[in-house]
Protein backbone atom coordinates (compact mmCIF):
# COMPACT_ATOMS: atom_id res chain seq x y z
CA UNK A 1 0.00 0.00 0.00
CA UNK A 2 1.77 3.08 -1.06
CA UNK A 3 1.63 5.79 1.19
CA UNK A 4 0.59 9.48 -0.18
CA UNK A 5 0.87 12.97 1.46
CA UNK A 6 -2.14 15.33 -0.45
CA UNK A 7 -1.56 19.20 0.74
CA UNK A 8 -4.46 21.06 0.05
CA UNK A 9 -6.79 17.58 0.27
CA UNK A 10 -9.76 19.81 1.95
CA UNK A 11 -9.77 22.06 -1.14
CA UNK A 12 -11.46 21.85 -4.37
CA UNK A 13 -9.36 20.15 -6.62
CA UNK A 14 -7.55 17.98 -4.04
CA UNK A 15 -10.33 16.60 -2.44
CA UNK A 16 -11.29 15.75 -5.83
CA UNK A 17 -8.05 14.03 -6.27
CA UNK A 18 -7.98 12.03 -2.85
CA UNK A 19 -12.03 10.73 -4.25
CA UNK A 20 -10.40 9.44 -7.44
CA UNK A 21 -7.10 7.99 -5.08
CA UNK A 22 -9.54 5.98 -2.87
CA UNK A 23 -11.41 4.72 -5.95
CA UNK A 24 -8.77 3.73 -8.19
CA UNK A 25 -6.06 2.89 -6.24
CA UNK A 26 -4.97 0.71 -2.96
CA UNK A 27 -3.32 3.89 -1.74
CA UNK A 28 -3.57 5.29 1.70
CA UNK A 29 -3.62 9.08 2.19
CA UNK A 30 -2.83 11.60 4.55
CA UNK A 31 -4.00 14.93 4.05
CA UNK A 32 -2.43 17.96 5.42
CA UNK A 33 -4.33 21.36 5.04
CA UNK A 34 -4.48 24.37 6.98
CA UNK A 35 -8.35 24.28 6.83
CA UNK A 36 -8.08 28.26 5.39
CA UNK A 37 -11.64 29.65 4.20
CA UNK A 38 -11.17 27.25 0.89
CA UNK A 39 -10.89 24.59 2.95
CA UNK A 40 -13.98 22.20 3.49
CA UNK A 41 -13.67 18.90 5.90
CA UNK A 42 -17.22 18.29 4.52
CA UNK A 43 -15.48 17.86 0.98
CA UNK A 44 -13.84 14.59 2.73
CA UNK A 45 -16.96 12.53 3.91
CA UNK A 46 -17.39 9.13 3.64
CA UNK A 47 -13.35 8.12 2.86
CA UNK A 48 -12.75 4.57 4.58
CA UNK A 49 -10.93 5.39 8.24
CA UNK A 50 -8.32 2.61 7.44
CA UNK A 51 -7.21 4.22 3.62
CA UNK A 52 -7.37 7.95 4.72
CA UNK A 53 -6.28 10.09 7.39
CA UNK A 54 -6.93 13.90 7.75
CA UNK A 55 -4.07 16.59 9.64
CA UNK A 56 -4.69 20.16 10.01
CA UNK A 57 -1.41 22.10 10.22
CA UNK A 58 0.06 24.71 7.75
CA UNK A 59 2.73 23.80 4.85
CA UNK A 60 4.99 26.63 6.34
CA UNK A 61 5.58 24.77 9.76
CA UNK A 62 8.61 22.72 8.91
CA UNK A 63 7.94 20.70 11.70
CA UNK A 64 4.40 19.15 11.11
CA UNK A 65 5.60 18.87 7.43
CA UNK A 66 8.94 16.98 8.16
CA UNK A 67 7.21 14.17 10.44
CA UNK A 68 4.94 13.35 7.44
CA UNK A 69 6.93 13.56 4.69
CA UNK A 70 9.41 11.45 6.55
CA UNK A 71 6.71 8.90 6.62
CA UNK A 72 5.19 9.05 3.13
CA UNK A 73 6.02 7.30 -0.36
CA UNK A 74 5.02 10.43 -1.92
CA UNK A 75 3.55 13.83 -1.93
CA UNK A 76 1.27 15.40 -3.93
CA UNK A 77 1.48 19.15 -3.44
CA UNK A 78 -1.98 21.18 -4.17
CA UNK A 79 -1.98 23.32 -1.31
CA UNK A 80 -2.33 27.15 -2.32
CA UNK A 81 -3.85 30.57 -2.01
CA UNK A 82 -5.65 30.33 -5.28
CA UNK A 83 -7.60 32.99 -6.13
CA UNK A 84 -6.29 35.79 -8.35
CA UNK A 85 -8.73 38.20 -7.34
CA UNK A 86 -7.89 37.48 -3.72
CA UNK A 87 -4.10 37.82 -4.52
CA UNK A 88 -5.09 41.65 -5.99
CA UNK A 89 -6.44 42.41 -2.80
CA UNK A 90 -4.05 40.84 -0.18
CA UNK A 91 -0.97 39.34 -2.07
CA UNK A 92 0.91 38.45 1.37
CA UNK A 93 -0.73 35.20 1.91
CA UNK A 94 -0.18 34.27 -1.79
CA UNK A 95 3.69 34.41 -0.70
CA UNK A 96 3.81 32.75 2.44
CA UNK A 97 1.57 29.52 1.25
CA UNK A 98 2.58 29.37 -2.20
CA UNK A 99 6.52 30.12 -1.81
CA UNK A 100 7.60 29.61 1.64
CA UNK A 101 4.82 26.53 2.05
CA UNK A 102 6.57 24.72 -1.34
CA UNK A 103 9.96 25.77 -0.37
CA UNK A 104 9.18 23.82 3.18
CA UNK A 105 7.80 20.81 1.31
CA UNK A 106 10.89 20.72 -0.82
CA UNK A 107 13.24 20.64 2.06
CA UNK A 108 11.39 17.65 3.38
CA UNK A 109 11.45 15.75 0.56
CA UNK A 110 14.93 16.01 -0.13
CA UNK A 111 16.27 15.03 3.62
CA UNK A 112 13.75 12.01 3.06
CA UNK A 113 14.49 10.80 -0.54
CA UNK A 114 10.33 11.52 -1.49
CA UNK A 115 8.92 11.50 -4.56
CA UNK A 116 7.11 14.62 -4.87
CA UNK A 117 4.72 15.97 -6.91
CA UNK A 118 4.17 19.53 -7.75
CA UNK A 119 0.24 20.83 -8.76
CA UNK A 120 0.75 23.84 -11.24
CA UNK A 121 -1.38 26.50 -13.28
CA UNK A 122 -1.23 27.50 -16.66
CA UNK A 123 -1.65 30.95 -15.76
CA UNK A 124 2.11 30.85 -15.02
CA UNK A 125 2.84 31.72 -19.06
CA UNK A 126 0.70 34.46 -19.08
CA UNK A 127 -1.87 35.11 -21.49
CA UNK A 128 -2.75 34.56 -25.57
CA UNK A 129 -4.24 36.89 -27.90
CA UNK A 130 -8.04 35.51 -29.14
CA UNK A 131 -6.71 34.73 -32.34
CA UNK A 132 -3.12 33.38 -31.69
CA UNK A 133 -2.73 29.91 -33.70
CA UNK A 134 -0.21 28.66 -31.12
CA UNK A 135 -1.40 27.17 -27.18
CA UNK A 136 0.97 26.73 -24.30
CA UNK A 137 3.44 24.08 -24.42
CA UNK A 138 5.76 22.75 -21.78
CA UNK A 139 8.31 25.26 -24.10
CA UNK A 140 6.82 28.62 -23.41
CA UNK A 141 8.20 31.41 -21.58
CA UNK A 142 6.88 32.05 -18.45
CA UNK A 143 5.05 35.81 -18.23
CA UNK A 144 2.86 35.14 -14.79
CA UNK A 145 0.09 38.46 -14.61
CA UNK A 146 -1.13 38.43 -11.40
CA UNK A 147 0.42 37.87 -7.49
CA UNK A 148 -1.48 34.75 -7.72
CA UNK A 149 0.18 33.26 -10.72
CA UNK A 150 3.62 35.19 -10.12
CA UNK A 151 4.13 33.44 -6.78
CA UNK A 152 2.59 29.91 -8.78
CA UNK A 153 5.68 30.38 -11.36
CA UNK A 154 8.32 31.11 -8.37
CA UNK A 155 7.00 28.09 -6.77
CA UNK A 156 7.80 25.87 -9.78
CA UNK A 157 10.74 27.31 -10.88
CA UNK A 158 11.95 26.03 -7.01
CA UNK A 159 10.80 23.09 -7.61
CA UNK A 160 13.23 22.85 -10.90
CA UNK A 161 16.20 24.03 -8.59
CA UNK A 162 15.32 21.28 -6.39
CA UNK A 163 15.68 18.93 -9.00
CA UNK A 164 18.86 20.00 -10.33
CA UNK A 165 20.53 20.76 -7.51
CA UNK A 166 19.49 18.81 -4.75
CA UNK A 167 18.37 15.61 -6.87
CA UNK A 168 14.97 15.91 -5.60
CA UNK A 169 12.77 13.27 -7.47
CA UNK A 170 9.80 15.71 -8.37
CA UNK A 171 7.36 16.06 -11.85
CA UNK A 172 5.62 19.37 -12.10
CA UNK A 173 1.99 19.64 -13.92
CA UNK A 174 0.45 22.60 -15.20
CA UNK A 175 -3.18 22.46 -15.81
CA UNK A 176 -6.23 24.59 -17.57
CA UNK A 177 -9.26 26.03 -15.67
CA UNK A 178 -11.01 23.08 -13.17
CA UNK A 179 -14.98 22.86 -13.09
CA UNK A 180 -16.65 20.24 -10.91
CA UNK A 181 -17.75 19.67 -7.51
CA UNK A 182 -16.46 20.90 -4.19
CA UNK A 183 -15.17 24.31 -6.20
CA UNK A 184 -15.37 27.32 -3.57
CA UNK A 185 -18.37 29.63 -3.98
CA UNK A 186 -15.94 32.65 -5.08
CA UNK A 187 -14.65 31.14 -8.37
CA UNK A 188 -16.56 31.99 -11.77
CA UNK A 189 -18.80 29.08 -12.35
CA UNK A 190 -20.10 28.18 -8.90
CA UNK A 191 -20.22 31.90 -8.41
CA UNK A 192 -23.13 31.87 -11.29
CA UNK A 193 -24.43 28.57 -9.89
CA UNK A 194 -25.41 29.57 -7.01
CA UNK A 195 -26.18 33.26 -7.87
CA UNK A 196 -29.16 31.89 -10.39
CA UNK A 197 -30.06 29.41 -7.55
CA UNK A 198 -29.77 32.39 -5.12
CA UNK A 199 -31.88 34.29 -8.25
CA UNK A 200 -28.94 36.77 -8.51
CA UNK A 201 -28.12 37.85 -11.62
CA UNK A 202 -24.70 35.97 -13.20
CA UNK A 203 -21.55 38.69 -13.01
CA UNK A 204 -19.55 38.82 -16.36
CA UNK A 205 -16.09 41.13 -15.79
CA UNK A 206 -15.93 43.10 -18.61
CA UNK A 207 -17.07 42.35 -22.33
CA UNK A 208 -17.35 38.86 -21.15
CA UNK A 209 -14.74 37.95 -24.41
CA UNK A 210 -11.81 36.28 -21.67
CA UNK A 211 -11.19 32.40 -22.48
CA UNK A 212 -10.69 29.73 -20.37
CA UNK A 213 -9.79 25.97 -21.32
CA UNK A 214 -11.71 24.14 -19.02
CA UNK A 215 -11.19 20.67 -17.85
CA UNK A 216 -12.86 18.63 -15.53
CA UNK A 217 -11.40 17.99 -12.14
CA UNK A 218 -12.40 14.48 -12.63
CA UNK A 219 -9.99 14.10 -15.41
CA UNK A 220 -7.28 16.51 -13.61
CA UNK A 221 -7.45 13.97 -11.04
CA UNK A 222 -6.58 11.26 -13.56
CA UNK A 223 -3.51 12.96 -15.14
CA UNK A 224 -1.82 13.67 -11.63
CA UNK A 225 -2.27 10.09 -10.80
CA UNK A 226 -0.47 9.03 -14.35
CA UNK A 227 2.02 11.33 -14.10
CA UNK A 228 2.47 9.92 -10.50
CA UNK A 229 2.65 6.93 -12.00
CA UNK A 230 4.89 7.45 -15.22
CA UNK A 231 6.36 10.63 -15.58
CA UNK A 232 10.04 11.21 -15.86
CA UNK A 233 11.41 12.91 -12.67
CA UNK A 234 12.42 16.42 -13.56
CA UNK A 235 9.56 16.79 -16.59
CA UNK A 236 6.77 18.91 -16.62
CA UNK A 237 3.28 17.87 -18.10
CA UNK A 238 0.88 20.37 -19.42
CA UNK A 239 -2.51 19.19 -18.30
CA UNK A 240 -5.77 20.23 -20.72
CA UNK A 241 -9.14 18.87 -22.43
CA UNK A 242 -9.24 21.34 -25.70
CA UNK A 243 -11.97 23.24 -23.44
CA UNK A 244 -11.82 26.75 -24.80
CA UNK A 245 -15.09 28.79 -24.10
CA UNK A 246 -15.34 32.48 -23.66
CA UNK A 247 -16.89 33.70 -20.38
CA UNK A 248 -20.02 34.87 -21.93
CA UNK A 249 -20.61 31.75 -23.62
CA UNK A 250 -20.23 29.97 -20.18
CA UNK A 251 -22.57 32.05 -18.61
CA UNK A 252 -25.11 31.63 -21.19
CA UNK A 253 -24.76 27.73 -20.99
CA UNK A 254 -25.45 28.19 -17.38
CA UNK A 255 -28.91 30.34 -17.95
CA UNK A 256 -30.01 27.54 -20.31
CA UNK A 257 -29.02 25.02 -18.62
CA UNK A 258 -31.06 26.36 -15.44
CA UNK A 259 -34.41 27.33 -17.27
CA UNK A 260 -33.22 31.07 -17.15
CA UNK A 261 -33.39 33.91 -20.12
CA UNK A 262 -30.08 33.72 -22.63
CA UNK A 263 -29.54 37.85 -21.17
CA UNK A 264 -30.58 37.24 -17.55
CA UNK A 265 -26.47 38.95 -16.11
CA UNK A 266 -24.70 41.65 -15.28
CA UNK A 267 -21.54 43.18 -16.89
CA UNK A 268 -19.61 44.52 -14.04
CA UNK A 269 -16.26 46.41 -13.08
CA UNK A 270 -13.27 44.05 -14.64
CA UNK A 271 -10.27 42.33 -12.89
CA UNK A 272 -7.34 44.80 -13.28
CA UNK A 273 -4.78 42.99 -15.41
CA UNK A 274 -6.99 40.39 -16.90
CA UNK A 275 -5.24 37.92 -18.70
CA UNK A 276 -7.40 37.54 -22.08
CA UNK A 277 -7.04 34.23 -23.43
CA UNK A 278 -5.80 30.20 -21.99
CA UNK A 279 -5.37 27.56 -24.10
CA UNK A 280 -3.28 24.28 -23.52
CA UNK A 281 -1.56 22.13 -25.63
CA UNK A 282 -1.50 18.74 -24.08
CA UNK A 283 -0.05 16.32 -26.74
CA UNK A 284 3.06 15.14 -24.45
CA UNK A 285 0.59 14.00 -21.57
CA UNK A 286 -1.12 12.52 -24.23
CA UNK A 287 1.73 10.88 -26.53
CA UNK A 288 4.26 9.90 -24.08
CA UNK A 289 2.58 8.53 -20.50
CA UNK A 290 -1.12 7.70 -22.67
CA UNK A 291 -3.38 9.74 -21.00
CA UNK A 292 -6.86 11.16 -21.99
CA UNK A 293 -9.72 13.14 -20.60
CA UNK A 294 -13.06 11.79 -20.49
CA UNK A 295 -15.14 14.20 -19.77
CA UNK A 296 -15.04 15.13 -23.73
CA UNK A 297 -18.32 17.22 -23.61
CA UNK A 298 -18.19 20.61 -21.20
CA UNK A 299 -22.01 20.87 -21.44
CA UNK A 300 -22.82 17.93 -20.03
CA UNK A 301 -20.24 17.63 -17.72
CA UNK A 302 -21.63 21.83 -17.15
CA UNK A 303 -24.98 20.08 -16.48
CA UNK A 304 -23.76 17.27 -13.71
CA UNK A 305 -22.00 20.32 -12.05
CA UNK A 306 -25.44 22.53 -11.71
CA UNK A 307 -26.82 19.33 -10.79
CA UNK A 308 -24.44 19.25 -7.68
CA UNK A 309 -24.84 22.63 -6.54
CA UNK A 310 -28.47 22.33 -6.33
CA UNK A 311 -28.23 18.65 -4.33
CA UNK A 312 -25.11 20.22 -1.98
CA UNK A 313 -26.72 23.77 -1.08
CA UNK A 314 -25.57 22.74 2.50
CA UNK A 315 -21.95 22.53 1.20
CA UNK A 316 -21.99 25.96 -0.23
CA UNK A 317 -24.27 28.25 1.46
CA UNK A 318 -22.59 29.68 4.40
CA UNK A 319 -19.80 30.77 2.17
CA UNK A 320 -22.29 32.65 -0.69
CA UNK A 321 -23.12 35.66 1.33
CA UNK A 322 -19.85 36.77 2.45
CA UNK A 323 -18.26 36.28 -1.16
CA UNK A 324 -20.92 38.27 -2.30
CA UNK A 325 -20.32 41.12 0.16
CA UNK A 326 -16.69 40.86 -1.24
CA UNK A 327 -17.44 41.18 -4.68
CA UNK A 328 -20.12 44.35 -4.42
CA UNK A 329 -17.65 46.32 -2.94
CA UNK A 330 -15.59 45.81 -5.86
CA UNK A 331 -18.26 46.59 -7.93
CA UNK A 332 -18.51 43.10 -9.32
P1 LIG B 1 -8.57 25.77 -3.22
O1 LIG B 1 -8.38 27.20 -2.86
O2 LIG B 1 -9.94 25.26 -3.47
O3 LIG B 1 -7.90 24.84 -2.11
C1 LIG B 1 -6.68 25.13 -1.50
C2 LIG B 1 -6.54 24.25 -0.25
O4 LIG B 1 -5.25 24.49 0.32
C3 LIG B 1 -7.58 24.55 0.83
O5 LIG B 1 -8.11 23.36 1.36
C4 LIG B 1 -6.78 25.32 1.90
O6 LIG B 1 -7.29 25.14 3.21
C5 LIG B 1 -5.40 24.69 1.72
N1 LIG B 1 -4.32 25.58 2.18
C6 LIG B 1 -4.15 26.89 1.86
N2 LIG B 1 -3.06 27.38 2.48
C7 LIG B 1 -2.52 26.35 3.19
C8 LIG B 1 -1.37 26.22 4.02
N3 LIG B 1 -0.56 27.26 4.26
N4 LIG B 1 -1.11 25.01 4.58
C9 LIG B 1 -1.92 23.94 4.35
N5 LIG B 1 -3.04 24.02 3.58
C10 LIG B 1 -3.33 25.21 3.00
O7 LIG B 1 -7.63 25.56 -4.50
P2 LIG B 1 -7.85 24.65 -5.80
O8 LIG B 1 -8.62 25.42 -6.81
O9 LIG B 1 -8.31 23.30 -5.39
O10 LIG B 1 -6.35 24.56 -6.33
C11 LIG B 1 -5.47 23.53 -5.85
C12 LIG B 1 -4.16 23.61 -6.58
O11 LIG B 1 -4.37 23.49 -8.00
C13 LIG B 1 -3.44 24.95 -6.40
O12 LIG B 1 -2.05 24.69 -6.27
C14 LIG B 1 -3.72 25.71 -7.68
O13 LIG B 1 -2.69 26.62 -7.98
C15 LIG B 1 -3.77 24.57 -8.69
N6 LIG B 1 -4.60 24.80 -9.89
C16 LIG B 1 -5.89 25.22 -9.76
C17 LIG B 1 -6.67 25.37 -10.90
C18 LIG B 1 -8.13 25.78 -10.81
O14 LIG B 1 -8.80 25.88 -11.84
N7 LIG B 1 -8.70 25.97 -9.62
C19 LIG B 1 -6.12 25.12 -12.17
C20 LIG B 1 -4.78 24.70 -12.25
C21 LIG B 1 -4.03 24.52 -11.10
P1 LIG C 1 -11.78 32.39 -12.02
O1 LIG C 1 -12.73 31.28 -11.72
O2 LIG C 1 -11.48 33.38 -10.96
O3 LIG C 1 -10.45 31.67 -12.54
P2 LIG C 1 -9.08 32.30 -13.16
O4 LIG C 1 -8.98 33.71 -12.78
O5 LIG C 1 -8.05 31.47 -12.46
O6 LIG C 1 -9.14 32.05 -14.63
O7 LIG C 1 -12.30 33.19 -13.28
C1 LIG C 1 -12.50 32.57 -14.55
C2 LIG C 1 -12.85 33.65 -15.56
O8 LIG C 1 -14.12 34.22 -15.21
C3 LIG C 1 -11.88 34.83 -15.56
O9 LIG C 1 -11.75 35.30 -16.91
C4 LIG C 1 -12.56 35.89 -14.70
C5 LIG C 1 -14.02 35.64 -14.99
N1 LIG C 1 -14.99 35.95 -13.90
C6 LIG C 1 -16.18 36.63 -14.21
O10 LIG C 1 -16.42 37.05 -15.36
N2 LIG C 1 -17.10 36.83 -13.21
C7 LIG C 1 -16.88 36.41 -11.94
O11 LIG C 1 -17.76 36.60 -11.07
C8 LIG C 1 -15.67 35.71 -11.63
C9 LIG C 1 -15.40 35.22 -10.23
C10 LIG C 1 -14.75 35.48 -12.66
Amino acid sequence: MRRLVVTGGAGFIGSNFVHHVIEHTGDHVTVLDKLTYAGNLASLEGLPEDRFTFVRGDITDASVVDALVSEADAVVHYAAESHNDNSLHDPRPFLDTNIIGTYTLLEAARRHGTRFHHISTDEVYGDLELDDPERFSESTPYNPSSPYSSTKAGSDLLVRAWVRSFGVQATISNCSNNYGPYQHVEKFIPRQITNVIRGIRPKLYGAGENVRDWIHAEDHSSAVLTILDKGVIGETYLIGADGEKNNLEVVELILDLMGQPSDAYDHVTDRAGHDLRYAIDSTKLRSELGWSPKFRDFEAGLADTVRWYRDHESWWASAKDGVEAFYAAKGQ
